[in-house]
């Protein structure tokens, strides 16, 4: 449905239902963080106010989406949701084959079984920590190839999640083609701070990688998102819709992977989409064995249509304006008080430049850890590090990575916090940051082997 746009946006929807939160004191949260080992995945949620974790699976459903919750078929196999589910994902997206999958690391967990080979080269615009987990275990190693702007928090590149096509084409001619099984790029692009890749790049994209026949995959965890700022940003885009973008950014691809508990609004969820029915046949065999039957792959027959209403809601352009609408007006309201946050602001939550928030705090005593601490100490708002602790270790050296970007990230979920909500954030993150000075650097005192940003603990130096 088309909006004339004439004043500022404002949620396209009434709140019916509410759950309450509540405020602890700030010596229950000392101890909270404490007992978390500095580490907010290890809060429980019980004592957090305001939950900037993650957008993932925290959406609040529509009363459409809950009315397709009790028209849930709980037939094992062929049940009528997933029919709906592959129809919508036809409809929206435009690919052929769809494999359900319990979330979006099942589906990469299987993408990269079927198409990695030991020794393969996987480039991609910038990594995310599951993916590219995902695609080492396969016997890939990721190779970054994203624009230099998207590693720098202060370029106002309004693409940053580019692809820069002169190393790509530098990688192919060095490795050879038939070592690389695909290009894996995400839209918006998550560690770069939400930051999107244009049609025009995509465009260029697809040609190059047409000339060497290799596929391209898609991370379209966030895809809604990213058409929202082709439509908003790039030359000749400005009259279609979030939806006609959305499609054309899927078609210029060769599948995708989906975590449908972001952009779809589903609690859980997601999906594999492909074109090739042989690279489907082997997923519909191989999800049998991790995830289930392939008309379910780990959903419920009820999560199933709730995500296929969701897929709809989810490129309308009057609710996406809005939900980038309120990441946009956190991230003004930031910017105006001099934090230092990655600019421009993406789609799906600020990110706070921890190294030049904390220059006193060196990168090895995990400032954006430190600093998500001391906002959960003064205001029980939980936000996440990505930043060193998420960046991991060398795959070969064993060493510590050291990202250019150190954030702590305020992820904005969707339809569940108002603008009161989000001037609240911007208080506490003004009060600390006028007392940085005597925030102070972590040690690690336990590292799990695989991503430990979820469960690594910290003590205070
Ligand atoms: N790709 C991207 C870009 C993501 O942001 C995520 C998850 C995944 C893949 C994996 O999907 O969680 O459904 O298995 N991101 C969450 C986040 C965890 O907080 O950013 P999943």
């Amino acid at each position: 449905m088309g909006t004339t746009i004439k004043h500022s946006w404002a949620e396209p929807f009434k709140i019916k239902m509410v759950e309450p939160v509540f405020i602890t004191t700030e010596e229950h949260r000392k101890k909270a963080i404490e007992e978390a080992g500095y580490n907010t995945f290890l809060l429980h949620s019980d004592d957090v106010y305001i939950d900037l974790l993650t957008d993932s699976g925290t959406s609040a459903m529509s009363d459409r989406q809950w009315a397709g919750m009790m028209l849930g078929d709980e037939a094992y196999a062929g049940s009528k949701n997933f029919y709906h589910l592959e129809e919508a994902i036809q409809n929206y997206y435009g690919y052929k084959h769809v494999v359900p999958t319990h979330q979006g690391r099942g589906a990469e967990h299987i993408l990269s079984q079927i198409l990695i080979k030991q020794g393969d080269i996987v480039p991609g615009n910038m990594y995310f920590t599951t993916t590219k987990l995902h695609q080492e275990l396969a016997g890939g190693k990721f190779v970054d190839i994203i624009i230099d702007e998207a590693h720098d928090p202060d370029s106002l590149h309004p693409f940053k999640g580019n692809v820069n096509l002169e190393k790509l084409e530098s990688i192919i001619k060095e490795h050879g083609a038939d070592k690389i099984p695909y290009i894996s790029i995400a839209t918006t692009v998550n560690m770069a701070g939400g930051q999107p890749i244009s049609m025009a790049n995509m465009k260029a994209l697809r040609e190059l990688t047409n000339k060497y026949g290799i596929r391209i995959i898609h991370d379209m965890t966030r895809v809604a998102e990213n058409a929202y700022m082709i439509q908003q940003k790039e030359e000749g885009y400005k009259g279609k819709s979030v939806a006609e973008i959305t499609k054309e950014l899927c078609m210029l691809t060769d599948g995708a992977t989906m975590s449908a508990k972001k952009d779809a609004m589903v609690n859980i969820g997601g999906f594999l989409a492909i074109n090739d029915p042989d690279v489907f046949d082997e997923a519909r065999n191989m999800v049998v064995i991790y995830e289930g039957l392939h008309t379910y792959g780990g959903m419920a027959g009820r999560d199933m249509e709730a995500l296929a209403i969701g897929i709809k809601e989810s490129v309308q352009d009057d609710h996406i304006r809005a939900r980038v609408g309120q990441v946009h007006y956190l991230g003004q309201k930031l910017m105006d008080a001099g934090v230092p946050i990655v600019k421009p602001v993406g789609t799906h939550g600020i990110f706070i430049d921890a190294k030049k928030f904390l220059p006193h705090i060196p990168q090895d005593q995990f400032p954006a850890q430190a600093l998500a601490a001391a906002l959960y100490i003064d205001s029980g708002v939980r936000a996440m590090e990505r930043g060193i602790v998420s960046a991991g270790r060398n795959k070969e050296t064993g060493d510590n990575n050291y990202p250019n970007l150190e954030l702590v990230r305020l992820t904005i979920p969707r339809r569940v916090y108002t603008q009161a909500h989000m001037d609240v954030v911007a208080e506490s993150v003004e009060c600390i940051y006028s007392k940085r000075n005597t925030i102070r650097g972590l040690k690690m005192v336990y590292e799990p082997k695989y991503l430990r940003f979820f469960q690594a603990r910290f003590e205070e130096i």
